[in-house]
């Protein structure tokens, strides 16, 4: 256990102090994106610690399949996904890459690219099928099974309780902005790390709260697909409440195990430099960044709109904050992308904020259209390092989509991730040697998979995954990142 948790950071400086320079002399904002469209050579080498925590991640609607099968009940996903039009293509996760059946060929894939972590997340329906109720014991053997079989291949599970899939009977009672669904997520939590708490010591309570409750509740693009900003800022707060509380739960059953939750964020930048700009940026980063992590961490929301936060609207009672409250072991972080802000005149719904958001498109783009830019990852963790200083980062998700596809060795060439994760992990690596303490990386993802609203219509996968046959073939990617992760040393 302590390689998990311990970090050599003197011999990481030592290794490192080389490339430190070759990165200083270059022009600030710039030198990251420069060296990604460089040949290799221009690479200055980095070193990571040896302790450093290399690992995939997945999500379970993502890649389980199996929807209905061993007692598993219907989740927001299933009926958002099985609704005309709600996803590309007409797609769904009934099949996706049928991991329920094929986890051991994964966690061997996990294996042939050296992994130590493998990030993934439980259904709740498949526990729950109606959310609450007695739990369902095939779900949990389900669970039990892989986390022995990653175990066994000396790989640590990393176990979110919630990536997204709502069992649908609580969204009929009225889904996050419901209060009542802390009790029931409490409940849920306590049955599923009783039952697996002896085999799974690290876990994140929830996957990207920002990115459900905003895309769920009040953009429609996402499950549930509601469009209410107030519905939304209420489901804010409930699952601020809800964190608080499984992270309680979870202590009660092992104060050993390690608590955090995956935090989607980016990094904001003033689109100029006027004061306006920088403020609405501040806006940006409270909300988007660390409306989940504050509240935890220190028992307040931070300050995201030009007024007072609205409290009332969110339904925030009188003792919220103290139950919102949970030092948390270590922060998750998801990073993708960098956004612009400036500010607008404050409106109604979101636009009372203040704040208008838009991708940067001055660095090269991927398939999906989402900027490289990685030197907003290295600042990003900088900042947060900085905010929250005593608390561990972990990077739970980072990744590109490329549509690369077999070519005819069956080989699939896709040189641009490899790029990518070379710049992004230099980002990574620079951050290390600013004093970041930042214990792990996983890639995003193990396996091509259903994306969302996006359905298969994007790559995110080390490994290419032929939907036909469910064949898997790992990509040079995933064979470059096996090598990084057996030497830890980035050339
Ligand atoms: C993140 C999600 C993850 C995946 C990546 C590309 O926002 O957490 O499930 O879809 O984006």
């Amino acid at each position: 256990m302590s390689r998990w948790n311990s970090f050599n950071r003197r011999e990481f400086l030592s290794t490192a102090l080389g490339a430190a320079a070759s990165f200083s002399i270059l022009p600030p904002g710039h030198r990251l994106i420069g060296e990604l469209l460089e040949p290799q050579s221009k690479f200055a080498p980095l070193q990571f610690p040896e302790e450093f925590i290399w690992g995939a991640a997945t999500a379970s609607y993502q890649i389980e399949g199996a929807w209905a099968e061993d007692g598993k009940g219907e989740s927001i996903w299933d009926r958002f996904s099985h609704t005309p039009g709600k996803v590309k293509g007409a797609a769904t996760g009934d099949v996706a890459c049928d991991s329920y059946h094929r986890y051991k060929e994964d966690v061997a894939l996990l294996k042939a690219l050296n992994l130590s972590s493998y990030r993934f997340s439980i259904s709740w329906p498949r526990i729950q099928a109606t959310g609450s109720g007695d739990p369902n014991s095939e779900g949990l053997d389900y669970y039990k099974r892989l986390a022995d079989a990653l175990l066994e291949a000396k790989i640590r599970p990393l176990c979110t309780l919630y990536h997204w899939d709502l069992p649908q009977k609580l969204e009929e009672r009225g889904g996050w902005p419901n209060r009542d669904l802390v009790a029931r997520f409490t409940d849920y939590v306590d049955i599923t790390v009783r039952a697996l708490g002896d085999r799974i010591s690290h876990w994140c309570i929830f996957n990207e709260p920002w990115v459900f409750t905003f895309l769920g509740y009040a953009w429609g693009i996402h499950a549930p697909s509601r469009k209410n900003f107030a519905e939304c800022m209420r489901a804010t707060h409930v699952v601020n409440i809800a964190q608080g509380q499984a992270f309680r739960a979870i202590k009660a059953i092992n104060s050993k195990l390690q608590v955090g939750t995956a935090f989607s964020m980016a990094h904001c930048q003033p689109a100029t430099s006027s004061d306006a700009d920088r403020q609405a940026a501040d806006r940006a980063h409270a909300l988007g960044n660390v409306w989940f992590v504050h509240p935890a961490l220190h028992g307040e929301y931070p300050k995201a709109f030009p007024g007072d936060n609205p409290l009332d609207l969110m339904g925030v009672k009188s003792g919220d904050m103290e139950l919102c409250r949970a030092p948390l072991d270590f922060l998750g972080i998801n990073y993708y992308r960098r956004q612009l802000v400036s500010a607008i005149p404050p409106g109604a719904g979101e636009d009372a904020t203040g704040v208008h958001n838009f991708d940067a498109h001055d660095g090269p783009l991927t398939d999906f259209a989402w900027e490289i830019w990685p030197d907003g990852f290295h600042d990003l963790l900088m900042r947060i390092a900085h905010e929250y200083k005593t608390t561990p980062l972990e990077i739970t998700e980072n990744g590109c989509s490329y549509l690369d596809c077999p070519d005819e060795h069956g080989r699939i060439p896709d040189e641009r991730r490899v790029q990518f994760m070379r710049g992004y992990l230099h980002g990574l690596g620079r951050a290390l040697l600013h004093g970041a303490n930042v214990r792990a990386y996983h890639h995003w993802s193990l396996l091509d998979n259903f994306e969302w609203a996006e359905g298969y219509a994007q790559r995110f996968g080390l490994t290419y995954v032929d939907f036909r046959t469910q064949k898997r073939t790992i990509k040079d990617s995933g064979h470059w990142y096996a090598k990084l992760a057996s030497t830890g040393s980035l050339t």
